[in-house]
Parts: structure tokens; sequence; C-alpha cells
């Protein structure tokens, strides 16, 4: 395959142009409800302004876990590990989700984020990335790595000064992942790509990405990031 593999598609409608087995590893942050009751509070801030369509942050966020998890599970390859990114109201179902279909939970990681969003209930500063593995245990290449990531969460900005993308994860973060869990040249899957952070630390350190999108205008960003 190419270095690089962007997909402007549903990743459901694509999944079966990739053959069983044959991902190294999986990385994504996958879309999902966000809810303010309790939590955001009156802000005001970035967290409110996300939320539209009935609790949806994009256009496109009804693919539940319980339609991609299996394609995970088969695409991935023996041995390979899997990080999903998540929050505290979708973790549960997330968690019970990938292991009714077939993952082992290694155990869960937090994004020390750096900064802190108003709430009621204490400030929200962290995040939860979700940390399994298919089938037979392979360590990550570097054990000291502490399960605690501490990345400030910086985003890209458009010449209009808004964010190109109000998920989007530091490249810092992604590459933690793609070199403790898999070799030069190996193939690397993240199927909510958005604007390709998870390519670029792959573009960083030599690994193969496949990288799918089904908003045309992420894809786009995505694809002058990495091309
Ligand atoms: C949380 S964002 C990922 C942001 C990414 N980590 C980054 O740093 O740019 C999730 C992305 O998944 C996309 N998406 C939602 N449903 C999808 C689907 N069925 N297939 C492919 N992409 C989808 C959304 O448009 C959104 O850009």
């Amino acid at each position: 395959m190419e270095k690089m593999q962007l997909i402007c598609a549903n990743c459901m409608d694509y999944f079966s142009e990739i053959q069983d087995n044959s991902i190294d590893l999986l990385i994504t942050d996958p879309p999902y409800k966000v809810t303010t009751r309790g939590n955001a509070g009156n802000t005001g801030g970035m967290l409110q302004e996300r939320i539209f369509n009935d609790g949806n942050v994009f256009a496109y966020n009804s693919t539940d876990c319980k339609e991609y998890a299996p394609e995970f599970y088969r695409v991935l390859k023996d041995g390979g590990h899997c990080y999903i990114m998540t929050n505290h109201k979708n973790l549960i179902h997330m968690l019970n989700t990938f292991e009714q279909n077939g993952f082992h939970f290694i155990k869960s990681l937090i994004w020390d984020k750096g900064n802190k969003v108003m709430g009621q209930y204490y400030m929200s500063a962290f995040e939860y990335i979700l940390f399994f593995r298919k089938g037979k245990g392979v360590r990550i290449n570097n054990c000291g790595t502490s399960d605690i990531l501490s990345v400030k969460n910086v985003k890209t900005k458009g010449k209009d000064g808004k964010n190109l993308h109000n998920t989007e994860k530091p490249v810092e973060l992604m590459q933690i992942f793609v070199e403790n869990s898999s070799k030069e040249n190996e193939i690397v899957l993240d199927p909510f790509m958005g604007i390709g952070t998870t390519g670029i630390a792959c573009k960083n350190t030599n690994r193969k990405f496949i990288g799918i999108e089904i908003d045309s205008n992420y894809y786009d960003i995505a694809k002058s990031r990495l091309m």
C-alpha cells in the first residue's frame, strides 16, 4: 500500500475494503454524544459552543461503537493494540462493547490536557483512552511510559482564528501510541481521523497510515496536512 491512504467516506461503508488481520495498530477518537447536564454548567465556553443537534458535536455523529467494534476486531492482527479515546459518559458502554467483541482490556490511560473546563462537579482536566489488545499479549516499546500522559491541549487555528476542528488531539499524544505500539513501516488505521492528527504522528515516525473521514471539509484539511 501507499504510505498515506486517505479516504473520504463513512468508515462503516469502507471497512469491507480492509482485509481481515491486516492492520498492525488501531488508534481512534470516535464521535459520541456529549451532555452538559450537571457537567459543563453555564460556561459559555468551547464545550457549549460545540454542542448542537441533540448532543451531537459533529454533523456526523451517529455511529455507535456496537457497529464498529466487530470491524475493528476483524481487521486488527493478532497481538495488535487498539487505543480508543472516550469520555466518562461513554466509558462503560465502550468498554463492555469492545470486550463483548473479543478485545482484551489492558488498562485505561489518562490524557492530562493541561487545561480545565468549568463544571459544577469538579473542573474537567482529563480524557480517557481505553487501551485494548487483540489476542496474544505484546508489550509496548517503551515500558517506561506513564499511564498518565501530560500533553498540552493545543488546537490548530485556521486563517479566521477559529479551530480547524474542535476536538483535534495533539500530535504529540498520538505519537506516543504510534511509537509504543508499532514498528516502522507497519500499518496504522484511524477510521475517524478528523483532520488527520494520527496520520501526522505516522508520517513523523515512518509508519503507513489509513485514515477515513466522513466530513469532506475535515477530509480536505487532513489531505492538505498529510500529502
Ligand atoms: C472526535 S473527531 C476526531 C478528531 C481527530 N482525532 C483529530 O485530531 O482531528 C471524530 C471524527 O469522526 C468523523 N466521523 C463521524 N462519523 C464517521 C463515520 N461514520 N465515518 C468516518 N468518519 C466519521 C467526524 O466527522 C469527526 O471529524
